[in-house]
């Protein structure tokens, strides 16, 4: 099926297959983004790490494969941090799972040009354990040592090492159920507390819901995390998959992006014939409130925004399938029991993201978005409860022509979709009697080819990182 699916702001591989962000490090101005990669076609293979770059989290650079497959495996997901910064000195590592059927051990490769070349390390692998699941390393700075979280199959792992090449078990912590399985854990400070982020495997379960992410908040003292909340779902929309987080950030944020997909329907999405499959979710920076992670675009987003075009209740003067929509809705005087918007209308298709003040919950429903039958696990609604308080409903929804995400009540939840519509589909409608918008602006955003770097005719060029365009393998 040929489309125009291809997003305009969320970042797309050039060709072939992404599943996981991984290498999430800010350096020299950068945000690096590496992901699990198969270049040469449109599903899951030996994996590779990618690599984009961004100025700005928005406008993506494409640069050369990172990390290639080798006798020791594909390069399974991890990340990377900063050894030593400054002048020709600098250093960054990354740290990956090598796997192979048999095993999967956690090495580690440096950069010593801004993380345009790297070298695996000859001793790899640095890290290995008696289990047939151990993968998906991330490593940061604590103190005076590294220290690695790992999952383990039903633990995550924490690890030191006064090196990076030899690592020393503090402790483990469990799965929530005895039969979940650990993918991509992320730890870290956020406003003086800990965050543990995990995404799940879930056997048993339905296959729409096999996979998640969540988190809890707690303390940590150096070894061991003590959770100081239950489990919580990371975000109420079903395509949000491995998140975690940049290394390095400035001004002491905490960003996020995810694999804007799951494992059930990923291979199956309606993009292959224009050779690519996979997307990254909106970036998005992290805060506390209470004991709940709050979760807001980060603020690079909005400057992609074109001239607003506002509206109310009684109309929505736009068409448009790459765009932001912000709302303040007084539902006081409501006299239906649902409100919000139907997005991405026409050829009797719409998406819904609506609030149920009977249910007191937040809704995203893609049964009719458009093609869903794909696969049967595709079509559906998701939904988290929300009190409303002061009967002012806040949403800012991303719409960017493969998918949606609701942003709501300034972050309290975040719930991201796909969804494939009819490209004519392009209309936006309120629904809500009794309601009215207080505050209703969509702002469009623009497919632009600026890419935040200088470009010259042979390839990057930028201060002292330089692509010529004849790396190959
Ligand atoms: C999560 C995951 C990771 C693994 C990678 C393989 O989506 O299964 O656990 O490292 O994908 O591509």
């Amino acid at each position: 099926m040929s489309s125009n699916y291809r997003p305009v702001y969320h970042f797309s591989p050039q060709r072939g297959w992404i599943n996981d962000p991984n290498g999430l490090v800010y350096f020299n101005g950068l945000w690096h983004l590496f992901y699990q990669h198969m270049p040469s076609e449109t599903h899951w293979g030996p994996m590779h790490w990618g690599h984009a770059v961004s100025r700005d989290l928005t406008h993506w650079e494409h640069w050369p494969i990172a990390l290639y497959p080798d006798q020791m495996g594909g390069i399974f997901s991890g990340s990377a941090a900063v050894v030593s910064q400054g002048d020709e000195h600098s250093e960054l590592v990354a740290c990956f799972t090598h796997a192979s059927e048999i095993s999967q051990v956690q090495s580690v490769a440096f950069s010593h040009d801004g993380g345009l070349t790297w070298e695996k390390y000859e001793g790899n692998p640095v890290l290995t354990l008696d289990r047939p699941e151990f993968r998906d390393p991330k490593i940061f700075r604590h103190g005076n040592r590294w220290l690695m979280v790992v999952a383990a199959g039903f633990e995550a792992q924490i690890y030191a090492s006064s090196d990076l090449l030899h690592w020393t078990l503090l402790s483990g912590f469990p799965a929530p159920k005895s039969d979940w399985v650990w993918e991509c854990p992320d730890l870290f400070e956020l406003d003086g507390r800990w965050v543990l982020i995990a995404s799940f495997i879930r056997p048993g379960s339905a296959v729409d819901d096999g996979h998640g992410s969540y988190y809890w908040i707690g303390d940590f003292d150096g070894a061991h995390f003590t959770p100081e909340t239950d489990i919580l779902p990371l975000t109420f929309g079903p395509d949000d998959y491995a998140a975690v987080s940049w290394s390095n950030a400035p001004d002491e944020r905490r960003v996020i992006i995810g694999w804007m997909s799951k494992w059930a329907y990923a291979a199956t999405t309606p993009t292959a014939d224009d050779g690519w499959r996979g997307a990254m979710t909106l970036p998005r920076d992290l805060s506390l409130r209470g004991d709940h992670l709050i979760q807001n675009p980060s603020p690079e987003v909005f400057e992609r925004r074109g001239e607003g075009v506002t509206f109310d209740e009684n109309r929505i003067p736009f068409e448009g399938d790459a765009y932001e929509l912000e709302a303040e809705i007084d539902i006081s005087k409501l006299t239906q029991t649902q409100v919000g918007f139907r997005l991405r209308v026409g050829n009797g298709e719409a998406t819904r993201v609506f609030y149920d003040t009977i249910q007191r919950e937040m809704f995203i429903d893609r049964s009719q978005s458009g093609h869903v039958t794909f696969h049967s696990a595709f079509s559906g609604r998701f939904h988290d409860p929300l009190e409303v308080e002061g009967d002012v409903l806040k949403l800012r929804i991303f719409v960017d022509r493969c998918s949606i995400e609701a942003f709501v009540q300034d972050g309290e939840l975040y719930g991201p979709m796909l969804v494939f519509p009819s490209l004519n589909s392009q209309k936006t409608e309120f629904f809500g009697q009794g309601a009215r918008i207080t505050k209703g602006v969509i702002y469009p955003y623009k497919a632009e080819s600026k890419m935040g770097l200088d470009q010259n005719s042979h390839g990057w060029a930028n201060g002292n990182l330089h692509y010529n365009g004849a790396l190959s393998h």
